[in-house]
């Protein structure tokens, strides 16, 4: 039984990408390391949370204090996830992909030189965050992330309200804020009652900092 601000707290954390095959050798996917989403379910066992993190694929080793389930696609991502309510805490920060192949194929596709290259039908994923935020096992704090290219802020806001969740953490991934794959991070934080920006932090630090947060918030209820 640990110790700290979150002791006797629940909390489930998704990280990294979702890989939605299209046959056995090739999939779809975002770009995610799971560095952001890592650190925070390492930074709340820290703070005596009680942590399941659910990993897409990622290169990066299970965080220490933290039971991790790992999984490919993003359905699968949902079903871990909903499993485990409820929780008191949940951080969504995998970066599910929007869409996966609607009938993937169970042998390879094979290349042939006489054929058109293959098209690919879609169907949309289950968007987990919204799924959780309106859950009847909601948990009591629910938190987004939202990579954005343009109008951090105005997207950060629309997010809050149509995914159901208490804070949306909004970073600038557009390339030349060097946040993809990197280990620095600059976030702005999004909650009805207005929007704050932190400054250039490690993902480490950012991570540290939103776990406070969570733990001050989950004390002030
Ligand atoms: O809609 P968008 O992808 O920009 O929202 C980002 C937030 O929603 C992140 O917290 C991400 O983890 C979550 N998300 C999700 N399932 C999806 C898409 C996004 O949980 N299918």
């Amino acid at each position: 039984v640990g110790t700290g601000p979150l002791a006797g707290k629940t909390a489930i954390v998704t990280s990294g990408p979702t890989h939605e095959p299209i046959d056995p050798v090739r999939y779809i996917a975002n770009r995610s390391s799971g560095r952001q989403g890592h650190a925070i379910a390492a930074a709340l066992a820290r703070l005596g949370a009680d942590v399941t993190l659910i990993s897409g694929p990622v290169a990066i080793p299970d965080p220490s204090g933290v039971r991790t389930i790992h999984v490919e696609r993003a359905e699968e991502m949902r079903d871990a996830v909903v499993s485990r309510l409820p929780t008191d805490i949940a951080v969504m920060v995998a970066a599910v992909a929007d869409w996966r192949v609607a009938a993937s194929a169970n042998q390879k596709i094979k290349k042939r030189a006489d054929e058109a290259p293959p098209s690919l039908e879609l169907a949309e994923n289950p968007d987990i965050l919204k799924t959780v935020g309106h859950h009847p096992q909601r948990p009591k704090l629910v938190v987004g992330f939202a990579a954005e290219t343009q109008d951090v802020e105005a997207n950060g806001r629309q997010k809050l309200d149509r995914k159901g969740a208490d804070l949306i953490v909004a970073n600038d991934v557009s390339p030349e804020s060097g946040v993809m794959g990197g280990t620095i991070n600059r976030v702005k934080i999004i909650s009805m009652s207005g929007a704050e920006d932190w400054p250039e932090m490690t993902k480490d630090e950012v991570a540290e900092r939103l776990a406070a947060l969570i733990a001050s918030r989950l004390s002030a209820n």
